[in-house]
C-alpha cells in the first residue's frame, strides 16, 4: 500500500551514477573541487531539505562556501508561504546577475516551495535568463541528473512537474550544527487550510518508515547530536496513511528509548489531531522537552471554520487544559494569522482573548498574505491593510506583556540547556526545554554540551543567567 511513496532503489542507483559522472566532469573542467553556495529560506522543513541537497552535492564532489561570488554552483532553496518570502528570493536572485556576468560557467539554481509553482517557474524562465536550473520539491532527488544535463548540454533545465511526491531514503545530510539536528519523519500535508500553499507545493502526506527514522536518530546521536527535532507539517498524523502500526506517540517513545544523553523536540502539531495519548507520552518520556508548538491561527470559531482548521476555540482550550494538567511546566507556542479575509474586529478580539487565556511562551504572528491558487485568495477581503497592521501591533503588544511576565518568573530558577554560540557578543546561549534562550558567560569549550544555568535577569525577550 505504501510502496509508491518511496523512490525506487533502481532510480536511486541511476542518480548515484549521475553523481559519479558529474564529479568526473566537474573535476576535469575545474582541476579542483567545485564549490557550492546553498542558501535556504523558510521553515525548519526547508532547512532539513537543504541539508540533504548539500548531501547530494557533496557526493558530487562539491565543497561549500558562504560567498556566492566564490561559488561554481549557487542554489536558493525557497519558501512560498507568504509573498514577502518570495520577494526576498527574487531580490537575491536578481543580485546574482552581475556575478554571473563575471563567471559565465557558474550554475545558478532555484528550488523548493516557490520553484514548485508553475507560475513562478515561468517567471524565472522568462525574466531571469541567467538562472540555469529550477526544480520543485518533488524533484530534489534528481539533482545529479539535472546537473548532468546542464553540464553536458549547456541548456537550462526546468524540473517542476507535479508528482505525488516520493521519499528518497539514503541521501546523507550535511549539517551545520553538530549538536542540534533536524530529523524529518514525514513530508507533505493533507489539510488544505484555506490560506496555505503548502499542500500544493509539497504534495500529500507521506511518512518515513519507523526503522529508517530510528536508524537516522541513532546515527545522529553517534555523531554527537544532543537536541533532535522531529519534523513534519503535522507530526500528529505520522503513520496514519501507512501500515506501519506506529503512530506519532509510539514513534516518540521509540526514540526516547534510544540510549544516549539527548533531548527530543518536535514540530508542528495540528490541534485537530493532537491526542491525549501524545500528551501522556510527552509527560512520560524523560528525553522529550516540555514544549508543544500548537498553532491556533485564530481565536474566532467563525474564522477557524473559514480557515478549514477542523477544531473550535473550545476544543483548543481543552487540549491546553489537559496539557497543563499532565505537564504543569509545559511551554506552549503558536502561530497566528491576523487579517484573514473577512476577519472583523470582533473576530480579532476573540484571538486577543484566547492569547490572554493561554499565555503562550512565544508567538509567531503573521499578517495574512494571499497565496494564488488557495481558496482564501478568492475570498472577499474588505478590511483595509492599515487596519490589519493596527491589529497586528495590538497582538504583538499583548504578547510582549505576557512574555515579560513569563520571563520575569524565570528569575532565580535553574535550567538544563544545550550550549550554543550566542548572538550577543561575549555571551554563550542555551535554549530551555520550553524554547526560551538564556544568554550567559562561559568558555567556548562548553558549546555543544549540556550545562545548568540559573536565570539572574529577564528583559522582555532576552533572559540572562549564570552557569552553576
Ligand atoms: N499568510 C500568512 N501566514 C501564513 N501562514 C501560512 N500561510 C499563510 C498565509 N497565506 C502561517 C501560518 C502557519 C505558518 C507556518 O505560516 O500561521 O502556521
Ligand atoms: Fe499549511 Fe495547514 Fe498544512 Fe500547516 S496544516 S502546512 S497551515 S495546510
Amino acid at each position: 500500500m505504501n510502496d509508491d511513496v518511496f523512490v525506487s532503489a533502481e532510480e536511486l542507483d541511476r542518480q548515484k551514477n549521475f553523481e559519479e559522472k558529474d564529479k568526473k566532469i566537474l573535476f576535469g573542467r575545474l582541476r579542483r573541487a567545485p564549490k557550492a553556495y546553498v542558501h535556504t529560506f523558510g521553515c525548519q522543513g526547508n532547512v532539513s531539505d537543504g541539508e540533504r541537497i548539500k548531501g547530494e552535492l557533496s557526493l558530487m564532489g562539491y565543497e561549500f562556501t558562504d560567498k556566492p561570488d566564490d561559488a561554481d554552483f549557487v542554489l536558493y532553496n525557497t519558501c512560498a508561504v507568504r509573498e514577502h518570502a518570495e520577494d526576498r528570493v527574487f531580490g537575491n536572485v536578481g543580485a546574482l546577475k552581475p556575478i554571473k556576468e563575471k563567471n559565465k560557467s557558474m550554475i545558478i539554481a532555484v528550488c523548493g516551495c516557490m520553484a514548485q509553482q508553475k507560475n513562478i517557474a515561468d517567471v524565472f524562465k522568462k525574466s531571469y535568463p541567467y538562472v540555469n536550473l529550477v526544480f520543485g520539491t518533488f524533484a530534489s532527488y534528481r539533482l545529479p541528473e539535472n546537473i548532468y544535463k546542464i553540464l553536458t548540454t549547456g541548456k537550462r533545465v526546468f524540473d517542476t512537474v507535479e508528482e505525488p511526491g516520493r521519499i528518497a531514503e539514503g541521501i546523507p545530510a550535511v549539517r551545520d550544527n553538530g549538536a542540534r539536528a533536524w530529523l524529518p519523519i514525514m513530508y507533505g500535508c493533507n489539510n488544505f487550510c484555506t490560506y496555505c500553499i503548502v499542500p500544493y507545493v509539497r504534495g500529500r502526506e507521506r511518512s518515513r518508515k519507523p526503522e529508517d527514522i530510528l536508524a537516522e536518530a541513532k546515527k545522529l546521536i553517534s555523531e554527537g547530536a544532543k537536541d533532535i527535532t522531529l519534523l513534519g507539517q503535522n507530526v500528529n498524523s505520522y503513520g496514519l496513511n501507512a501500515d506501519y502500526g506506529v503512530d506519532f506517540p509510539d514513534l516518540l517513545r521509540m526514540i526516547n528509548d534510544l540510549p544516549g544523553d539527548f533531548i527530543i523536540r518536535f514540530m508542528t502539531s495540528h490541534p485537530k489531531d493532537l491526542t491525549n495519548k501524545l500528551i501522556d507520552t510527552i509527560a512520560e518520556s524523560e528525553k522529550c522537552v516540555h514544549h508543544i508548538h500548537l498553532p491556533v491561527q485564530s481565536g474566532s470559531d467563525r474564522i477557524l471554520k473559514l480557515m478549514n482548521r477542523h477544531y473550535t476555540r473550545e476544543r483548543y482550550l481543552e487540549i491546553v487544559d489537559y496539557a497543563r494538567e499532565k505537564i504543569p511546566d509545559v511551554s506552549l507556542t503558536s502561530d497566528i494569522i491576523v487579517g484573514f479575509p473577512g476577519e472583523t474586529r470582533k473576530d480579532f478580539e476573540d484571538t486577543l482573548s484566547l492569547v490572554e487565556k493561554v499565555k503562550y511562551t512565544s508567538l509567531f504572528t503573521f499578517i495574512y498574505s494571499p497565496r494564488p491558487g488557495t481558496l482564501a485568495a478568492k475570498m472577499d477581503d474588505p478590511t483595509p491593510s492599515a487596519e490589519k497592521s493596527k491589529w497586528f501591533k495590538e497582538l504583538c503588544d499583548l504578547q510582549s506583556d505576557i512574555a515579560s511576565q513569563r520571563t520575569a518568573a524565570m528569575v532565580g530558577k535553574t535550567y538544563r540547556v544545550l550550549v550554543e554560540k550566542g548572538d550577543e557578543e561575549g555571551y554563550l546561549m542555551g535554549r530551555t526545554g520550553g524554547n526560551v534562550a538564556i544568554n550567559f558567560k562561559g568558555d567556548d569549550s562548553l558549546v555543544g554540551e549540556f550545562a545548568y544555568v540559573k536565570v539572574t535577569k529577564a528583559l522582555t525577550w532576552i533572559v540572562y543567567g549564570e552557569k552553576v
